[in-house]
């Protein structure tokens, strides 16, 4: 089954797994969207007031500036990969609950096994815990660590929220000083993959489209 198969499958799955939390206070399911091969998988907390009525993640005022950083890195929308670690929106935004972040959890993991990226960049306090559960997003913003998640290698790097960077323009410099991180970690991966690899001239067209040399 192909990635994108297997990423509908998953969605049809959620879609039908009525035992989830803050379903019925939402207009729709809110999943994660992009390139099923994406190399950089950006993990947010929960949809907006915009995001539930279209269905889509951060398409509302923090997803412009996602939309604008990655731009900015020479990227594009489409090929990276964009998600929540809860897809039905909150009553009222509030912060998602510990119950509902763990029942969502098993789902988000699947989604990571099958894009498999190479770099996580987790947006805001409650994707960063998944991950690292004890530590301060003040302490750790910008800065990448290599860690083992379900079997495979991968490089998160935790960042403030851009809803957060919407509100301070100190952690909007600090965001957008993070996300040159993401291009510089894209790259040392890629040189040591290419420099191992017998199939450097796929990965060099991969990097070529990601505006990465
Ligand atoms: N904030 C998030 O964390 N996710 C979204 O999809 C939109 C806003």
């Amino acid at each position: 089954m192909s990635k994108q198969d297997e990423l509908a499958k998953l969605k049809d799955e959620v879609d039908k797994d009525m035992t989830l939390p803050l379903r019925d206070g939402a207009t729709q399911l809110v999943f994660g969207e992009g390139s099923p091969d994406a190399e950089i998988y950006f993990l947010g907390e929960a949809p907006g007031y915009w995001e539930d009525q279209k269905g889509r993640p951060f398409v509302g005022q923090a997803g412009k500036l996602l939309d604008q950083l990655i731009t900015e890195l020479g990227m594009k929308r489409e090929n990276v990969y964009i998600s929540n670690v809860v897809r039905f929106r909150p009553p009222e935004n509030r912060d998602p609950l510990p119950a509902e972040l763990e029942a969502f959890a098993p789902y988000v993991d699947r989604e990571i096994d099958i894009i498999a990226p190479n770099v996580i960049v987790t947006l805001g306090r409650y994707s960063m815990a998944k991950f690292f559960p004890d530590v301060k997003i003040s302490q750790v913003h910008g800065k990448p660590r290599r860690i083992r998640w379900n079997n495979k290698e991968v490089t998160v790097i935790p960042m403030y929220h851009p809803a957060a960077a919407l509100r301070s323009g100190e952690v909007l410099n600090q965001l957008r000083e993070d996300f040159k991180v993401i291009k510089k970690v894209l790259i040392e991966d890629n040189e040591q993959e290419i420099e191992s690899s017998e199939q450097s001239e796929e990965k060099k067209d991969k990097m070529e489209q990601m505006a990465l040399v």
